[in-house]
């Protein structure tokens, strides 16, 4: 290659036009199986999964969950054919998972094991897989095989960990959390652990009329949660702390007697180390809380600090980097204690938010208690400690100058010249555009780009695609994307080690929704560079390597990107499908008279040929 800082992988694929049936669609030359659907038993305590509903809350605890979202493939034994597949489940439908629907009395949730299944169908799998006369199978009853759910205990560490604001009547210490929820994008480390990212939890605690600073900033609400799991008050003492946990409002006379901040364990970057059976998952507090969509890290270099990128998916919200206070030492790629390595990178460092000037720099403004503030005062005059600014994250970016996104989703870096990626999904309530965000009533996205600058404090930084209709107007369609690339609210980025960066949609916009359904799209963004070598945005002289790989079904939302190392085998994640799949050839339609129990599983790709993928 003659840039060394620029892949030369080469897609060789047609772009596909756009989909709008029950089943997926890949390039001519590929096929796609379904693996590991909702309900999959993962060992001998779970069983078969019913089309009825009927699976117990302990069967749901030890099977796959539901509504697949991030994903990571660790290798086994270097393995290209043998592995761990980490899966987020991000949230449920409650009338798929259940014989008929959820049963509310009068607004309160009365049956035990319906809304412990409903916790057990969130968190994370951990699922051995491996490749079987070329299709991939789950290895069933395996000892790595497991789940972290909505009610599993982890460990919490960084600053937060052993302090008041942790205290509950289950952690007396502070240093414990119960659960962990809305698992959406997700990460993994330099170091061979998976992280999975806390997004939308406010949205299952309720504090009625005694809301603190950081719930009120974060959006836990004064009424009720989601699923009114709190309201299944048992008589039963065990049953009280089982469920009227997600009831922070305070009850008793200490935090130590109530669930006052059990909120406070949620938020976070979760760390769990696929590879050790029965190993507990650690909340990195470090990292900031807010609603996590992803966490990657920077291309890492021996002896210097490593970083992690995180968006906050909301409307208006902010980008966010990490930078460790340990210096990346490369033989701690191949430890055995993973989670000391995390302990290492992840408990101490800098949390900084980004700021995008109007000339194409950009400036992370760190959030620590001598942060100056734009009042002219530091962020001390609102904080007592590096813990509270942690615990309301965002509200302390607010102080300190950060730029509202387009909600941030999923970030990705590129492992040649080391840019970073962000999707911004949509932001329909804009009415005024900034640099960064210049487009109003934002409703197809875009994707935003960084590079690091010569101190941590500084970046620089270009819009690398803007979504849109084909036939939208100059000022939509600021790309030039055709039938064949047009796109809308990019969520799932990723990037494989060739270069080729993946980006999956999750649209609800009509213009490209009739068109197709979500999708995922390929590119290797470096084609054309100016005198500089910088690289140029998608446009209409290169945007024909922006390719259209995959469609999902009909109803879904495609997300969560993995790929086997020899790059022959592609996983991706079908999320709330309308009615599929009807059998396990994931591009089998499925008929349209028969009324299906949706299941969410992920979907792997590979060339006839067994070929690697996209080159
Ligand atoms: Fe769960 Fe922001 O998507
Ligand atoms: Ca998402
Ligand atoms: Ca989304
Ligand atoms: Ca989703």
């Amino acid at each position: 290659c003659f840039y060394p800082n620029v892949s030369n992988a080469k897609l060789n694929f047609e772009s596909i036009p756009g989909s709008l049936t029950d089943a997926v669609t890949v390039p001519p030359g590929y096929n796609a199986q379904v693996l590991v659907p909702w309900g999959t038993p993962l060992n001998a305590q779970g069983n078969t999964w019913q089309d009825d509903g009927t699976n117990t809350a302990e069967d749901q605890m030890n099977a796959i969950g539901m509504h697949h979202d991030g994903m990571h493939f660790f290798p086994l034994n270097n393995s290209d054919e043998e592995g761990l597949l980490c899966i987020n489940h991000e949230y449920i439908d409650l009338r798929a998972l259940h014989p008929n629907g959820p049963t509310v009395d009068n607004g309160l949730r009365t049956i035990v094991d319906e809304v412990r299944k409903e916790i057990n169908a969130h968190g994370v799998s951990v699922v051995r897989i491996r490749l079987e006369a070329n299709k991939w199978v789950m290895v069933d009853n395996d000892p790595l095989n497991r789940r972290y759910t909505g009610a599993t205990e982890m460990d919490v560490s960084g600053p937060l960990a052993y302090t008041p604001l942790l205290v509950t009547k289950h952690s007396p210490n502070g240093n414990t959390a119960r659960g962990t929820l809305n698992n959406c994008g997700n990460g993994y480390t330099p170091w061979g652990t998976y992280l999975t990212c806390e997004e939308n939890w406010p949205g299952y605690f309720v504090n009625t009329g005694t809301q603190t600073e950081d719930q009120d900033r974060l959006g836990v609400s004064d009424d009720n949660t989601r699923y009114l799991w709190e309201t299944l008050a048992g008589n039963a003492e065990e049953l009280d702390d089982e469920f009227t946990r997600f009831n922070v409002t305070p009850s008793g006379a200490s935090a130590s007697d109530d669930y006052r901040n059990e909120a406070n364990g949620h938020g976070y970057i979760v760390e769990i180390d696929p590879y050790t059976a029965d190993s507990r998952a650690r909340k990195r507090t470090a990292l900031g809380r807010f609603r996590h969509e992803g966490c990657v890290f920077g291309n890492v270099k021996h002896g210097k600090p490593v970083v992690f990128y995180a968006g906050h998916d909301s409307r208006f919200e902010y980008i966010y980097k990490f930078e460790s206070a340990a210096r990346w030492n490369k033989r701690d790629a191949h430890r055995a204690d993973r989670l000391s390595v995390g302990d290492k990178y992840m408990d101490e460092g800098t949390l900084y938010v980004a700021r995008f000037n109007d000339d194409g720099t950009g400036t992370w403004l760190p959030l620590t208690l001598n942060s100056a503030t734009t009042d002219g005062g530091t962020l001390s005059d609102h904080f007592d400690s590096l813990e509270a600014i942690i615990l309301n994250t965002p509200g302390a970016a607010d102080k300190v100058g950060a730029t509202p996104m387009d909600r941030p989703e999923w970030c990705a870096v590129d492992p040649f010249s080391g840019s970073a990626y962000m999707t911004l999904t949509n932001n329909t309530r804009r009415t005024e555009g900034n640099s960064a965000n210049p487009r109003v009533n934002n409703k197809f996205g875009h994707i935003i780009r960084w590079d690091e600058g010569r101190r941590s404090t500084e970046f620089s930084w270009d819009i690398f695609v803007f979504g849109a209709p084909a036939d939208g107007d100059a000022d939509t369609n600021r790309s030039g994307l055709t039938e064949f690339n047009q796109f809308a609210s990019p969520d799932g980025l990723a990037f494989d080690k060739r270069g080729i960066m993946w980006i999956q949609t999750d649209n609800g916009t009509d213009e490209v929704e009739e068109y197709t359904n979500d999708q995922m799209l390929a590119v290797v963004p470096s084609p054309l560079m100016d005198d500089e070598f910088n690289q140029l945005p998608i446009s209409e002289e290169n945007q024909g390597e922006l390719r259209r790989f995959f469609v999902g079904p009909n109803g879904c939302e495609v997300t969560g990107f993995a790929i086997s190392p020899d790059y022959r085998s592609v996983f991706v994640n079908i999320q709330h499908p309308g009615n599929w799949p009807y059998s396990d050839d994931a591009t089998e339609e499925t008929p349209s008279d028969v009324d299906l129990r949706p299941r969410a599983a992920t979907v792997v790709i590979r060339r006839n040929d067994g070929g690697p993928i996209g080159t």
